[in-house]
């Protein structure tokens, strides 16, 4: 009897996917974005993809699916561009710094005391020539869907690095980066390549000395715990391109199309106020853990750093295009 009911409901499942197939309509067709990035969870990026996933759940729950998976827990940022190539995953954040192999134009966003501050940040990031670069990787195949900035970077090593000269032999690590590895020979230190996910063990086990980033990243990633020192530099930006695989998105429906893209406007409004936000707290906790590690440079020192790496502006201002510099640099005096 039970055999002859399961033969029956079979038949029934059969005959509804027949139907369906004859009438064009999939049955309930779910869309699946992953959307792999290499940060904590509570960090502005992190939260920024919980936000993104949120929204994608209360209003398009029945249609589309967001698997975020922070951490480097699906693989690095340098695999992520490959998989999000071949639609592997949908969607990744990645440092705009990391895209040099795909594009020359991005460098400009590394050049060294290029903004003032996060205001000048988001003045270029909406000015047309910033918005330009939005769409630079299209040809590759990823849609920017828009800027994620963090914040401006900081170094951090086990040295007190006050001066230019102090920073003489010091192994860094960096993004894959060709304007960061110059900035850094500039000073005569030992720069490093290294994927995000290892640098807290390099530091540790002593295999780099230094390296550099946001406040939220120095926290959530306990950089502060392996190093001696922090030095408020403000020296680069880091921010990311929030990237979806063409294709995928060509081939979503329309209404959900469009609903997306509702979501991901609000998104991107909420993203520069959790930054600066993030940023400033886990500050205040790297400084309550520890208030001598902080060094604050004098203008004096400041203007030594910045004219140190400046030269590094000559080497790219060709390849990145003279229009966005100076584009950049009018977005610090409104
Ligand atoms: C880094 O590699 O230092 C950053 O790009 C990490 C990130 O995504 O914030």
């Amino acid at each position: 009897m039970n055999h002859q009911k399961s033969i029956i409901s079979f038949i029934g499942i059969l005959m509804l996917i027949l139907l369906s197939a004859c009438s064009g309509q999939p049955i309930d067709k779910k869309y699946v974005i992953k959307f792999s990035h290499v940060v904590a969870a509570n960090t502005p990026k992190g939260l920024a993809a919980e936000l993104f996933k949120q929204k994608v759940e209360q209003r398009l729950n029945d249609k589309v699916i967001v698997e975020v998976y922070p951490s480097s827990q699906l693989m690095s940022d340098d695999d992520s561009l490959e998989a999000l190539a071949f639609n592997e995953i949908q969607m990744t954040a990645v440092s705009l710094s990391k895209y040099n192999r795909f594009t020359k134009k991005l460098q400009v966003f590394d050049l060294p005391f290029l903004f003032n501050d996060m205001d000048a940040v988001e003045r270029f990031l909406k000015h047309p020539e910033g918005l330009k670069l939005l769409a630079v990787l299209e040809d590759k195949g990823f849609m920017g869907l828009g800027f994620w900035p963090n914040g401006l970077k900081q170094l951090s090593a086990n040295t007190p690095l006050l001066e230019p000269a102090d920073a003489k032999g010091v192994k860094f690590r960096i993004q894959e980066s060709d304007v960061l590895e110059a900035q850094f020979l500039a000073v005569n230190a030992n720069p490093q390549k290294l994927a995000f996910g290892e640098v807290y063990q390099a530091l540790q086990v002593g295999t780099i000395d230094g390296q550099d980033n946001t406040w939220s990243n120095i926290y959530s990633e306990k950089f502060y715990e392996v190093q001696d020192y922090i030095i408020e530099s403000n020296h680069n930006l880091l921010a990311y391109i929030w990237m979806i695989n063409t294709e995928f998105w060509q081939g979503l429906p329309q209404d959900i199309q469009g609903e997306l893209t509702v979501i991901i406007d609000e998104v991107n409004a909420a993203v520069m106020i959790m930054a600066i936000e993030i940023n400033a707290s886990d500050r205040e906790k790297v400084v309550q853990d520890d208030p001598d590690k902080i060094i604050s440079l004098s203008s004096e020192q400041l203007e030594q750093w910045r004219s140190a790496m400046k030269p590094v502006w000559d080497e790219f201002k060709d390849e990145i295009g003279e229009e966005v510099i100076e584009a950049a640099l009018a977005a610090n005096n409104p």
